[in-house]
């Protein structure tokens, strides 16, 4: 085995749970879990260097930067006996593979049952090291009609191999993400294990965390400036045109008014209704929008400052991703974003290994527990739907 695939640091849990995690970007699943205290990280792993030195850096564990589908094709036995060895407590597996679907190069390559994604190869890894628990966090579209099989065939795997599989779409907002971020969430619980159910809310609709809370202190930054104590509370330095438009969107929430900005945004505005949020302003005292790799941008979203003429910094898109205020991204400046837009809220992380260590019975936040069938080609066109429902994609969910 690779010197890159020995587990770091000894474990000397007995009854402690141990955390893995694959495809573990900057940390920010593994942040919520260890937060808990009830967790030894064994082993981490993701072939982005830039993310792995941010997770290293704050959270003090070394990250493997290998490709983990070399890793389930090669060498799967020999990674979960390393692994295994070193800890006799119970393990909580996490995981947030890409989903790429079944791509043509994959049917070159032959495996019906997806075992050659990143999301088989995350399964093949889990079937092997048999942790108590495997925590799955995706988009919400891995339960769409094009990503159907692949994620039916990791249950299915999941399944034979003698666990519980049970999958939903979250809101984080429910559990106090200042956030409306939608995510599938399966969790699978070996069948001699207690299963696991989804946490509880804590946040209810209309008393979601705001952008206020979370942002309202920091001291203000203009285009193209950084805080002085605070490297990562840095703008983006935008061009004249775009400070011109994003002068003219009203604070706290506001649009950009028709006539402002490319005539192409207004006119897919009038004919489908769309892309309202382009160039939009957050609001103070709601949530903000799904925080995206492209927050610092304006054109790509409702990423303006309720207030200040810029897009957000890396600061600002951390907080609402509930990141210690202190957490510091390694790597370029389009990379921090990346890492910050790709990562598991802490705080979602934490009510979910908070789950995982509780077991019990108490009711489950959801929007829709996932069964037989997809739930449609997109789930972006269910959103507004599941608005007017209060949280849930049907009535009774
Ligand atoms: C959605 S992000 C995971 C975020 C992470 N769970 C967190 O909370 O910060 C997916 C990660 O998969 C990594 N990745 C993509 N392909 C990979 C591969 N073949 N091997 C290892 N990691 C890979 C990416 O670099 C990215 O950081």
């Amino acid at each position: 085995m690779s010197k890159a695939l020995e587990p770091a640091g000894p474990s000397d849990g007995v009854n402690r749970w141990g955390l893995v995690d694959l495809f573990a970007g900057c940390g920010g699943a593994s942040a919520g879990f260890l937060a808990t205290g009830a967790f030894d990280h064994l082993w981490a792993a993701d072939n982005d260097r830039w993310a792995a030195a941010t997770y290293e850096k704050n959270l003090g564990h070394e990250v493997a930067t290998v490709d983990l589908l070399e890793v389930a094709e090669s060498s799967a036995d020999v990674w979960a006996a390393g692994i295994r060895a070193r800890h006799r407590g119970p393990i909580c597996l996490v995981g947030g593979p890409p989903c790429q679907g079944f791509s043509s190069h994959v049917k070159v390559r032959g495996d019906s049952r997806g075992r050659n994604t990143l999301y088989g190869a995350f399964v093949t890894l889990a079937i092997a090291l048999e942790p108590e628990v495997v925590v799955i966090e995706n988009v919400p579209d891995l339960f769409a009609t094009r990503n159907w099989e692949l994620f039916a065939d990791a249950r299915s795997r999941l399944s034979d191999a003698g666990y519980r599989v049970r999958a939903r779409i979250l809101n984080f907002a429910e559990f106090g993400v200042p956030q409306e971020r939608f995510r599938a969430v399966v969790i699978a619980s070996r069948a001699d294990h207690p299963e696991v159910r989804f946490p509880a809310p804590t946040h209810a609709q209309g008393a979601f965390s705001s952008v206020q809370e979370w942002i309202g202190e920091l001291s203000p930054v203009a285009s193209g400036e950084v805080a002085e104590d605070d490297a990562m509370h840095q703008a983006s330095r935008h061009s004249k045109a775009t400070l011109e438009i994003i002068r003219q969107v009203p604070a706290d929430g506001g649009n950009r008014p028709i006539g402002v900005g490319p005539e192409c945004l207004d006119r897919t505005r009038t004919s489908h209704g769309g892309y309202t949020d382009v160039y939009g302003r957050l609001a103070w005292q709601t949530t903000a929008p799904t925080i995206t790799a492209r927050c610092r941008t304006p054109s790509c979203g409702r990423f303006i400052h309720p207030e200040q003429h810029r897009g957000l910094t890396a600061r600002e898109a951390a907080l609402l991703q509930t990141f210690p205020s202190n957490w510091h991204f390694v790597g370029p400046f389009d990379d921090r974003f990346k890492q910050i837009g790709n990562a598991v809220p802490p705080l979602a992380a934490r009510r979910i290994a908070e789950a995982v260590l509780s077991g019990g019975s108490h009711s489950e936040a959801g929007v829709v527990e996932i069964g037989d069938e997809p739930i449609g080609s997109s789930f972006s066109v269910l959103i507004p739907g599941i608005r007017r429902r209060g949280g849930r994609l049907a009535e009774g969910n």
